[in-house]
């Protein structure tokens, strides 16, 4: 296929689920040699688009074609033989096979024609072409998220798919890993080959993307040449409506310490010392931000405050009391919430439905249980005035979790640890996949809860958000911590530098 002939197109397209118009007359043309840009809020319908592309789903009217040819995929199989690949928003990878066996799974050649060492070869091909560094030796659980998502791409690559169709492949990177990335989608598009790019990002797609399709409300509102618009236009066709922002309200001096932690160190799942002699202090009522590249500690932090995982030395200590390796039901009772990093494995569970994932948590408290039974209809009530105060979009209350979208998972989660009245929440990434709406709700519930008077820890890697939201400012750096800083005394420069490893000379906690 040339470049510009047309490798999708898609018209008309129509989708229902009971309830729900998820795709209504959907329009997208994607060319060979394009970056095409997938832009809307949370539930506009761009994963169910994609899913019908790759034969997840059948549509129920509209025409599609892929290579000129009118198709209607029965199953992901026809999809990928019609050189259609996927990187989903939650990785697909068997965590306990290496690399190459992965890759090998996703190949028609499992257990047949190829062995794994000529596979480890064509990896290491591919790799040297598209600068995919991975080592094909790893196993999956010894790979960052980064690593991971490099591993779904190169199992595309190796079934020879020229449609590739990433859902949200920044969220989860650095902004370094997501530079790198779109080198390598840059690479493919001057091969030929088409990308489409879910993102909420819009500075992303102004600078990477050559065309953009944006939906609203399960339409296609617009598809515009990415020279031809602005940020200012894309929001607007996004959302239909301007924006309120979030400002930092004044509140009293922090207050009493809620959360302390002395000379922590702990492990990662590597073995490498994650976390070495960690100081910090949260006190009520202020934001503590951490900054810092993902990777560099962030996860470790957030996991051994809730006692997901256990510190080698150094004390823990929640309202005064020691805390140290404590059970993480311990920590909850603590009034300590958590806002995942991965919240599809350790936040919600994917199976469940909303209410039994708001029961969870909340499985403890009386006012839902009389002796071992489930108060059902109170928890029930309960589950609705979540989801009504935090604009929570359920097609069908009883569907499993797994099928709402990626931005109101997001949000009932933060519901529900937000509702627990903690007095500390220990939010990682808390915006990541959301729409720029869903981000402003996040945002206000986070300055809400400092206002409370709560303690928050704050781990992100955009340094604007830190800026805006937090009150003082620590920069983690391969598992130390270079200096605590305040906000208003500091630069984005500062912030920059000690994440990049220099050590401050500001104040420490
Ligand atoms: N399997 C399903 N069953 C029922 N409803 C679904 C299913 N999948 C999606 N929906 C609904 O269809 C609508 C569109 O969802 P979709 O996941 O396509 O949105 P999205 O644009 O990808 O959102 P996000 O940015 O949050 O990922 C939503 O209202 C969602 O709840
Ligand atoms: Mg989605």
């Amino acid at each position: 296929m040339g470049i510009n002939d047309i490798l999708v197109e898609m018209k008309g397209i129509t989708k229902a689920f009971p309830g729900v118009l998820a795709n209504d007359q959907v329009n997208l043309t994607v060319r060979a040699g394009e970056i095409h840009a997938l832009l809307g809020e949370n539930g506009a319908g761009k994963s169910t688009l994609m899913s019908i592309l790759t034969g997840l789903y059948r549509y129920d009217q509209g025409e599609l074609a892929v290579h000129g040819k009118k198709v209607n995929f029965n199953s992901p199989r026809d999809a990928i033989a019609e050189g259609i690949g996927m990187v989903h928003q939650h990785f697909k990878l068997v965590s306990t096979f290496t690399v190459t066996e992965n890759v090998a799974m996703g190949s028609d050649s499992w257990g047949a024609i190829l062995k794994l060492d000529q596979i480890e070869k064509k990896l290491a091909a591919f790799s040297m072409e598209y600068g995919l560094q991975i080592d094909p030796k790893a196993k999956v659980w010894q790979l960052s998220i980064g690593e991971q998502q490099r591993v779904e791409i190169v199992k595309l690559l190796f079934r020879g798919a020229d449609i590739l169709i990433l859902d949200e492949p920044t969220a989860v990177l650095t902004p370094q890993e997501a530079n790198d990335l779109y080198i390598v989608l840059r690479k493919m598009a001057d091969e030929g080959k088409g990308v489409i790019v879910i993102t909420h990002k819009m500075q992303e797609v102004i600078e990477h993307a050559d065309m953009v399709t944006v939906m609203r409300g399960g339409k296609s509102v617009a598809t515009v040449p990415k020279d031809y618009t602005d940020e200012t236009e894309l929001a607007r066709l996004m959302v239909g409506r301007e924006l309120d922002l979030v400002h930092k309200i004044e509140t009293g001096a922090p207050g009493e310490v809620i959360l302390q932690l002395q000379e922590i160190t702990a492990v990662s799942d590597r073995g490498h010392k994650a976390l070495k002699d960690v100081n910090l202090i949260v006190r009520a009522g202020e934001i503590m931000g951490i900054a810092g590249v993902a990777g560099n500690g962030q996860r470790e932090l957030a996991e051994v405050i809730t006692g997901l995982r256990p510190i080698s030395a150094g004390q823990i200590t929640i309202n005064k009391v020691d805390m140290t390796n404590r059970q993480p039901l311990d920590i909850i009772k603590a009034g300590v919430a958590h806002i995942p990093e991965d919240r599809h494995n350790t936040g919600l569970v994917p199976n469940l439905d909303a209410y039994e994932n708001i029961l969870l948590k909340h499985y403890l408290d009386k006012d839902f249980r009389k002796g071992p039974f489930i108060l059902w209809s109170a928890l029930s009530q309960y589950t609705q005035t979540l989801i009504n105060k935090f604009d929570i979009k359920l097609s069908v209350p009883e569907a499993p979790v797994k099928a709402m979208s990626g931005g109101n998972l997001q949000k009932l989660l933060l519901a529900r640890e937000i509702s627990m009245e903690p007095n500390l929440i220990i939010a990682v990434y808390p915006v990541r996949g959301l729409d720029i709406g869903a981000i402003q709700a996040v945002r206000g519930l986070l300055m809400e809860a400092r206002r409370e008077g709560k303690g928050v820890l704050l781990i992100s890697e955009e340094l604007d958000e830190l800026f805006l939201l937090a009150d003082r400012l620590a920069v983690l750096h391969e598992g130390e911590l270079m200096g605590v800083l305040e906000v208003e005394k500091t630069d984005i420069e500062e912030v920059g530098l000690m994440m990049a490893g220099k050590k401050g000379v500001k104040g420490c906690a």
